[in-house]
């Protein structure tokens, strides 16, 4: 096997073997990887130009039903705060957003039994009406069908919900026994076959996870075939068992970044936070490595503490304005530019 001849395959293909993807992930050097970054990279440019799409992202509950071990919002977390946002903190929000240039809004929460579908359908269709000219975009994990069916009739555009392995016996070591990934994956294909802009991914290095486990997701995406993917490194949060685990390595996210670029070209990727907590540049990074969107924390600020899914969380302290001000420089510096878009997913 030859790494050359695999980038290469990548390029044209946009696909490759699981021995082929896991011979890259581990024998990846220095060189390979900014052969993979620099195509990764001019198939972003290709397709996106300089333009990073922003996406506005309301913690709208930190309150949850699972117990995934990785994550601080977990059920048995007893020392995480927890938050709702009433329906007129999320439209106030949304308002923020829309004069900050926001033209898509991200409602992210624990599985919360309090956001009813129709508590969230009335939600999403306030938003739409208010601010027509905006997707909007939920992130409230497995819902069901019926669920979904409902939230996509009141006018949600888009879904995000990571597969977070694909690998079924990696996904019981990092998910207690009353959660499967054969489910998670279910309401995946449920999502797109509904007509949700739908979003996938995993988090790198997560316990327990191997090369051909990464292999294993790449492979699924390829299945799957998202509008968006998600990836970032894990990071450890003190009150869980896994508080003792290594992060995910900042090197292994940007090679990964560079291949979902390539097998997917017109991928909504965006360059994670979780990326920037772990580098200071780490989203600058991401987006020289095929990422094109980024998502500021729109959630008002004295809950955004406490939606900690991992520690040392960045942009805690800030507010919406001081977040995207930052951003727009820091992707200037690396010439390229926030712009005032919806951002949708193009055939
Ligand atoms: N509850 C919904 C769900 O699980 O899909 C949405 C919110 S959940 C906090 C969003 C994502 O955060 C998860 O899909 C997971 O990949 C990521 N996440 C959770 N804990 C993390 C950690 N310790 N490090 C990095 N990412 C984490
Ligand atoms: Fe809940 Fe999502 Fe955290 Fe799992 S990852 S505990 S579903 S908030
Ligand atoms: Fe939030 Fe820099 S992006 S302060």
């Amino acid at each position: 096997m030859n790494m050359e001849s695999i980038i290469e395959q990548l390029r044209t293909n946009r696909t490759a073997s699981r021995e082929e993807l896991v011979f890259l992930l581990e024998n990846c050097g220095d060189t390979e990887r900014e052969a993979l970054r620099k195509a990764a990279q001019e198939t972003a440019l290709a397709h996106f130009g300089n333009k990073i799409y922003i996406r506005g992202l309301i913690e709208i509950s930190s309150v949850c039903k699972n117990d995934c071990f990785y994550c601080g919002l977990r059920r048995s977390n007893g020392n995480a705060v927890r938050y709702r946002l009433t329906k007129e903190q999320i439209l106030s929000s949304c308002e923020k957003g829309y004069a900050l240039g926001f033209r898509t809004f991200v409602l992210q929460g624990g599985e919360d039994g309090c956001y009813t579908d129709e508590a969230v359908c009335d939600i999403v269709r306030s938003i739409k009406e208010r601010f027509p000219d905006c997707a909007v975009t939920l992130s409230l994990g497995e819902r069901g069908e019926e669920s979904f069916r409902r939230l996509r009739g009141a006018g949600a555009d888009r879904y995000l919900l990571r597969h977070e392995t694909a690998d079924e016996a990696h996904y019981a070591r990092l998910h207690p026994a009353n959660m499967s990934g054969a489910e998670r994956q279910r309401q995946l294909f449920a999502l797109k076959r509904l007509g949700f802009q739908t979003g996938a991914g995993f988090m790198v290095g997560s316990p327990y996870q191997t090369t051909e486990n990464l292999a294993d997701d790449l492979l699924f995406l390829k299945r799957l075939e998202p509008q968006m993917c998600g990836i970032g490194p894990f990071i450890p949060h003190k009150d869980t068992d896994f508080r003792d685990m290594p992060q995910g390595s900042l090197t292994m996210t940007l090679t990964l970044l560079a291949i979902i670029r390539l097998m997917h070209p017109r991928i909504l990727l965006p360059a994670t936070t979780a990326l920037g907590t772990i580098h200071p540049k780490g989203r600058e990074m991401g987006i020289l490595y095929g990422a094109n969107v980024v998502m500021p924390n729109l959630s008002p600020k004295e809950h955004r503490k406490d939606y900690a899914l991992y520690d040392n969380k960045i942009c805690t302290g800030d507010e919406a304005a001081e977040c995207i001000r930052c951003l727009s420089a820091r992707m200037r510096s690396i010439g390229y530019q926030i712009v005032t878009d919806r951002g949708d997913y193009r055939e």
